[in-house]
């Protein structure tokens, strides 16, 4: 599109205050903070020569206000539904989930990489219809952590995070706010997406040539979006900031580098610090992945640089000619990552991502190892045990694959012989483990399946017994079947 760059400042999400407090059975005496969150159509200028675009968000605004917690002090949230009684994206009623009979607008908000017990996870089928709320409690018993919000709905997920159903939620914690990295005014999220849109500034999804089965495979923007705004600028001053890169995108990956040969210095990704800062030129983050990273303006007084995905500017910093004083550090030490011993697992579970075609080699739906959704549980850990999943993608693409409620190591990703696999369900490894990058070696939730590789992951299911889910973050994928209920079971003694 040939819409003018850098002509609308870079909105930054307020942060969420509490409506009050609340009492809540699992903290008995305890009043905790209650934060009421209402969702609702309303119309934003996502560009100044773009007219208003109709868009349902979080407190009427895409993306939503920032929710920040401390580690372990918990809070309520009254995910409020107010949308309207129809819905505006073409909704696929052959999806699982999705069928004529169910109301086409519901909801279901999941706090992507929250620890939560699992009748506050945002389980797909919990949603609910317009007029209705959920009270959900958050412990925020995890590390401090960039993490976000969404819509989780059963089979229309990809329409209403599309719609703008999304936002932040930061985790802090004392370790980390010990360190002395930028903070406060020069601590800001950066949420990325991408989206189609008609001249007339309506939001375009996708759809197939078969009306009656409109939905795609993938939804791939031709417009980026940071903080809701196309090609904004941000000017700051000539020092430190923490920016923290969350990718919202239906499908689209993002490859960002700055201008000016400037680095990053990656601080944390999805679960929260990497054990020391990494010197990064490029960092490319996969639906729901995220990395926090500090970039050093103060050789830059004066100049703009861009945050670029590929050779594309998609936000420009202008930087201001003076500062106020920097105290910030770039600290040469974060945080211990212990790494998993795979070897000490109680169980490794080895799944396939396939594709089902049809007739004529369309892809139909993918599935996770072969199964539906509606399934039985094949995936039931233990609270508390040490599990090993490894991931056989028997697919032509790379999955972003995310479990609820854990953290997750990546382990290694190993070629192997397709061939071996399809005509006797064999797997024969072609080459040696390749071991996780530098900026893999932390802590995560969300994980590239490779192609032609099985990726190898390995976690402790701490936290609640209940019903998670597992799924590929493409959320046309994640819709139609490439997600899957998983169980932990209580522990045993
Ligand atoms: Cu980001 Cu199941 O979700
Ligand atoms: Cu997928």
């Amino acid at each position: 599109a040939s819409l003018a760059r850098f002509v609308d400042p870079l909105p930054i999400p307020p942060t969420m205050r509490a409506a009050g407090q609340r009492a809540h059975k699992a903290y008995p005496g305890q009043q905790l903070p209650y934060y009421r969150m209402e969702m609702r159509a309303f119309q934003a200028k996502l560009h100044r020569d773009v007219p208003a675009t109709p868009l349902w968000g979080y407190a009427g605004s895409f993306p939503g206000p920032t929710l920040e917690a401390q580690r372990n002090e918990p809070l309520l949230v009254e995910w409020v539904n107010a949308l309207p009684a129809q819905h505006f994206l073409p909704i696929d009623h052959n999806i699982h989930g999705a069928g004529k009979d169910t109301p086409p607008v519901r909801v279901v908000t999941h706090v992507h990489g929250a620890r939560v017990p699992a009748d506050g996870d945002g389980y797909p089928e919990d949603w609910y219809t317009p007029g209705h709320s959920k009270l959900y409690l958050y412990p925020n018993g995890q590390d401090a952590a960039t993490l976000w919000y969404h819509d989780h709905a059963m089979g229309i997920t990809r329409l209403n995070i599309y719609a703008g159903l999304a936002g932040a939620y930061i985790v802090r914690d004392a370790e980390e706010q010990k360190l002395g990295l930028p903070s406060g005014d020069y601590d800001i999220p950066l949420i990325l997406c991408d989206r189609l849109l008609a001249q007339d500034g309506q939001l375009y999804y996708p759809v197939s040539d078969d009306p009656s089965a409109p939905w795609v495979m993938q939804c791939l923007g031709n417009l980026p979006l940071c903080n809701g705004k196309i090609f904004p600028f941000l000017e700051v001053e000539p020092r430190r900031y923490r920016f923290r890169l969350i990718n919202v995108a239906n499908t689209s990956f993002f490859d960002l580098s700055l201008s000016q040969d400037q680095a990053f210095q990656q601080i944390a990704s999805d679960q929260g610090l990497l054990s020391k800062p990494l010197e990064r030129v490029r960092i490319e983050l996969y639906p729901a992945e995220r990395a926090d990273v500090l970039i050093d303006f103060s050789a830059l007084a004066g100049k703009s640089v861009q945050l670029r995905h590929q050779s594309q500017g998609i936000v420009e910093f202008r930087v201001r000619s003076s500062a106020t004083r920097d105290a910030s550090v770039l600290p040469s030490a974060l945080r211990e990552v212990p790494r998993i011993d795979p070897a000490s697992a109680a169980r490794h579970r080895v799944m396939t991502l396939n594709e089902i075609d049809d007739a004529n080699g369309n892809a139909l739906m993918m599935l996770l190892d072969g199964k539906h959704w509606a399934d039985p549980i094949s995936e039931n850990p233990r609270q508390n045990s040490l599990e090993t999943w490894s991931f056989v993608n028997l697919t032509g693409d790379a999955h972003p694959i995310h479990l609820h409620l854990v953290r997750f190591q990546i382990v290694d990703r190993r070629p192997f012989d397709l061939f071996a696999w399809n005509a006797h369900r064999q797997l024969t490894f072609t080459g040696p483990a390749v071991a996780p990058e530098p900026h893999e070696m932390g802590w995560k939730d969300t994980v590239r399946a490779d192609p032609g590789m099985v990726t190898r992951i390995a976690m402790r299911f701490e936290g609640e017994p209940g019903r998670y889910v597992w799924h590929c973050h493409f959320l046309e994928h994640e819709d139609n079947e490439m997600m899957r209920p998983y169980e932990v079971l209580p522990a045993t003694s």
